[in-house]
């Protein structure tokens, strides 16, 4: 129908004859002209209709907003006075000879440019107008622009696209599982897949050698701005490659992403081990952007009677921690009180503070409610350790060291957003050495995933587990985690060595996962790979706040689709044709019966 993009016209096109199709963006009326901005895809252009055309006049007259039109008319230039430099096309317009109205539009639910005071449900409800927005087009674009350069690298480096089944069993990734019940077979469920992890495990197995998939994962869990229940990961595996190799691979493919689609060169990416980040920024996935770190301080603390940080400091197991902020002793009371309430979102039971006024003056420059419970020795061997600065203030954590990791992490990064100290630009780094195991529930669960090979043997593993470390990695940007992944177990005997350590017995072991044994006893080739989250990476690229803006049709923090109503309930026929009957309806749930 159209012979161009309404965006895509420029002074190129003056004196042609052209037909556009798109939205009424804007009408209107200037003393008897009809001004329409209409708009597709590419952007909007401005198309006037004068009374000489007399039938099409009228019918601009009579179009609305969201209306659908099909104008066909001639590109000229817009006189000096009249040019929008605000405006793509604003040089040129179309003046138009005719126009057929292909669809008319009810009343919007919100004006697409005033959307910023409507609810994020009312958007999500009405997804289609939300996604006419330009900000919403231009995302998706981007996101289509993302998933062709990847595909175009990867097929370039040998990796074949494979896909593996939706339908599947339990695929551990530490959340719960979405279940399907099997009508074929009654009482059984298929379980939707957290990730390809198994299968692509199971294609090197099977000589494909590098794999990739743009593959759809679905996890029940708790959601954020950074995760949804249903997700998209760049899926990649190879069979050969160590995890340097693995690395250099993907970070090369980072690397062109971003020259490609944002003509932005990113820095080489520094590899730190998870201890150091730990260490400095309380987090494994660190923002490189903001100069702020901790600085442990557990000896000095070992040396004052205050019980609050004397307990952490002589714990092994705790941590007494200090983050210096650059000029943050203008911070107030309130806000002071502020971080307080904040870190107790993370199990901090306080935050104690020194503010820096005149560090020439020794004690009696500093300003702090602890300062009393510390000889002035300690003090000062900590002013000197920080290199504290007049102006600056320093906060305390002192706690198990988690909880001090947590709560200063996450201030470190509040703290540096608040008073402007995020720098511009992209600060990528791989973790590396995570520890294969944490503690919970009195037992161990794996970091990653149960199939991360470890850097020791199995005996070593077995014996000290909790001082093992993985060969996972991580690649982090901007304070995200971009994506992660591992070289594999290959060999069945270490993979039912992490098995035992994790409390699966041989009977669970062969019932869950005996494909994978087996599978590893039919020459399994040493294999590793990793996954990014896509939406993330979309999510940065764009500059959007949440993974649900990158997303065409994402579901809300409830796990709910507001457009379609999913979940929805499900009639008594069907349910009896699945066997399943409901120990509760919605209703009755909803009720609290
Ligand atoms: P992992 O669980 O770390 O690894 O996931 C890989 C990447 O996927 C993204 N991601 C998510 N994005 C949006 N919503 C979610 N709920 C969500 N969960 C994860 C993150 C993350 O870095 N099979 C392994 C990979 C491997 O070992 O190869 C895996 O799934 O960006
Ligand atoms: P208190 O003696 O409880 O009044 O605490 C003195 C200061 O130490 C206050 O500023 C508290 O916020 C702070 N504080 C208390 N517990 C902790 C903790 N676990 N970590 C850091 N600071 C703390």
């Amino acid at each position: 129908m159209r012979s161009h993009y309404c965006g895509a016209l420029s002074t190129i096109n003056i004196d042609e004859t052209v037909t556009l199709c798109g939205w009424v963006d804007r009408r209107r009326d200037h003393g008897g002209v009809i001004f329409l901005d209409l708009r597709d895809r590419q952007g909007i252009v401005q198309v006037v209709f004068d009374p000489d055309t007399e039938e099409h006049f009228k019918r601009a007259d009579s179009v609305r907003s969201e209306f659908v039109l099909k104008v066909t008319g001639r590109v000229r230039a817009r006189s000096d006075a009249t040019v929008n430099a605000a405006m793509a096309t604003g040089q040129i317009e179309v003046l138009g000879k005719e126009l057929e109205i292909l669809n008319a539009a009810a009343t919007p639910p919100f004006q697409l440019d005033e959307y910023t005071n409507v609810g994020e449900d009312v958007r999500l409800q009405y997804r289609y107008m939300d996604l006419r927005r330009r900000e919403m087009q231009e995302r998706l674009i981007l996101r289509s622009k993302i998933t062709s350069a990847v595909r175009n690298f990867l097929d370039s480096e040998g990796f074949l696209d494979i896909e593996t089944p939706i339908l599947t069993r339990a695929t551990p990734e530490g959340a719960r599982d979405y279940l399907v019940p099997s009508r074929t077979h009654p009482g059984q469920f298929f379980a939707l897949p957290q990730s390809p992890q198994l299968f692509k495990q199971l294609l090197m197995v099977a000589g494909f050698d590098r794999y990739y998939q743009i593959a759809k994962c679905f996890r029940d869990e708790d959601l954020r701005a950074d995760r949804q229940p249903e997700f998209t990961q760049i899926d990649i595996e190879t069979a050969f490659l160590d995890e340097q190799e693995i690395m250099a691979i993907t970070e090369r493919m980072i690397c062109g992403l971003f020259k490609t689609v944002l003509d932005v060169d990113l820095p080489t990416f520094p590899h730190m081990t998870y201890a150091e980040a730990m260490e400095r920024y309380g987090s494994d996935k660190p923002d490189l952007r903001i100069p702020l770190e901790l600085v442990s301080v557990d000896d000095l603390m070992q040396q004052v009677d205050f019980k609050v940080f004397r307990g952490p400091a002589d714990d092994p197991a705790g941590r007494v921690a200090a983050l210096k902020v650059t000029g943050g002793a203008s911070i107030s009371r309130k806000d002071i009180d502020d971080y307080t309430k904040y870190v107790s979102i993370f199990g901090a039971r306080g935050l104690a503070w020194i503010k820096v006024n005149d560090i020439a003056a020794g004690v009696e420059g500093l300003q702090s409610p602890i300062l009393k419970f510390m000889p002035d020795e300690v003090v000062a061997q900590m002013m000197e350790r920080l290199g504290a600065a007049d102006g600056d203030i320093i906060f305390f954590g002192a706690d198990r060291a988690q909880v001090v990791n947590e709560a200063l992490g996450a201030l470190r990064i509040k703290v540096a957003e608040d008073q402007g100290l995020v720098a511009d630009g992209w600060a990528p780094l791989w973790v590396v050495d995570f520890p294969m195991f944490e503690e919970a529930n009195g037992g161990w669960t794996p970091l990653h995933h149960p199939f991360t090979a470890p850097s020791c043997d199995a005996a070593e593993l077995v014996a000290s587990p909790g001082t093992a470390l993985s060969r996972a990695y991580d690649m982090v940007l901007n304070g995200t985690e971009l994506g992660g992944g591992s070289i594999r177990i290959h060999k069945r005997d270490m993979q039912e060595a992490v098995f035992g350590i994790l409390n699966i017995d041989e009977t669970e072991a062969k019932e869950k996962f005996g494909f994978l044994l087996n599978a590893l006893q039919y020459g399994a080739p040493p294999h590793g790979g990793l996954a990014f989250g896509l939406d993330r990476l979309v999510m940065l690229m764009t500059g959007s706040s949440s993974i649900r803006d990158v997303i065409a049709f994402p579901k809300t923090q409830s796990a709910a689709c507001v457009m379609t109503n999913a979940p929805g309930d499900v009639g008594a026929e069907q349910l009896k044709e699945l066997n399943i009957r409901l120990r509760q309806t919605r209703e009755e749930v909803e009720k609290g019966e």
